[in-house]
């Protein structure tokens, strides 16, 4: 069955709004955890908007399923990434005014530093996923880059309607094709939801699935532990 893991930055951003201890990310992604999400995902901003390095250091202690830590390929949070040791760093590009991660990396003009950010991380044994547009040139240099995964961007799928959502399936499902063609992982993640999730789950490629805003948010009315196994029926009803 496809995997499931689950951002908790959301937890942390409604326990930013009052600067107090909660609601606790970790015990998110411990429940998460004990519902049947593979990993927990946190993206570590340099702003330190939600998740902070305590979180992640209590993660990467407490979890026992998988920690992929999302960040910036910058000096200094690849410095914190090789003391905390995540399972997978994925590498997003990062900009203080977005809202949300808004695009994929643009790997193939920046080859030389990610494929020595990643080397750094391999040293240590850390397995490394760039998250990029579904797009041939940036799938061929995070290959090049010496990546483990890719995590294709859902963010234009997610968006779409119609016919325009269609268009980016398919180019989703060339992508993951394409990717997994030359060696590669295939992860997938960003604006996915409970009514989108299953037609892109459809792409045999794509391994796991990165998914924070919709189910945090379901989790605000039906509890965390539901809204995660809600999402693992839409999984499981993919299987084949
Ligand atoms: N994958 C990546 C690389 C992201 O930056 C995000 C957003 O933090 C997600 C997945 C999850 O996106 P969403 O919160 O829309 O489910």
């Amino acid at each position: 069955m496809k995997k499931l893991s689950v951002n908790i930055d959301h937890v942390a951003t409604l326990r930013q709004a009052r600067g107090e201890n909660e609601p606790d990310p970790v015990t998110a992604a411990l429940v998460a955890e004990v519902a049947g999400a593979a990993g927990i995902v946190s993206h570590l901003r340099e702003d330190r908007r939600h998740i902070q390095d305590s979180d992640v250091y209590l993660l990467r202690r407490m979890l026992k399923t998988k920690l992929d830590l999302e960040m910036a390929a910058t000096e200094e949070i690849v410095n914190i990434a090789l003391d905390v040791v995540p399972d997978l760093v994925t590498l997003v590009p990062e900009k203080r005014q977005e809202l949300t991660t808004e695009g994929g990396l643009d790997v193939a003009s920046q080859l030389s530093h990610f494929k020595s950010v990643t080397d750094k991380l391999h040293k240590k044994n850390i397995l490394v996923s760039l998250f990029i547009d579904p797009v041939k040139e940036q799938i061929a240099a995070s290959e090049k880059a010496g990546a483990d995964f890719v995590e294709l961007h859902t963010g234009e799928y997610a968006n779409a309607r119609g016919k325009k959502a269609v268009a980016e399936l398919a180019r989703l499902r060339k992508a993951a094709q394409a990717a997994y063609k030359i060696g590669l992982k295939v992860n997938a993640g960003h604006g996915l939801n409970y009514r989108n999730l299953k037609a892109v789950a459809m792409i045999d490629e794509i391994e796991e699935f990165s998914i924070g805003h919709s189910l945090i948010g379901h989790a605000v009315f039906v509890g965390l532990e539901r809204a995660v196994k809600e999402m693992l029926e839409i999984l499981k009803e993919t299987e084949h």
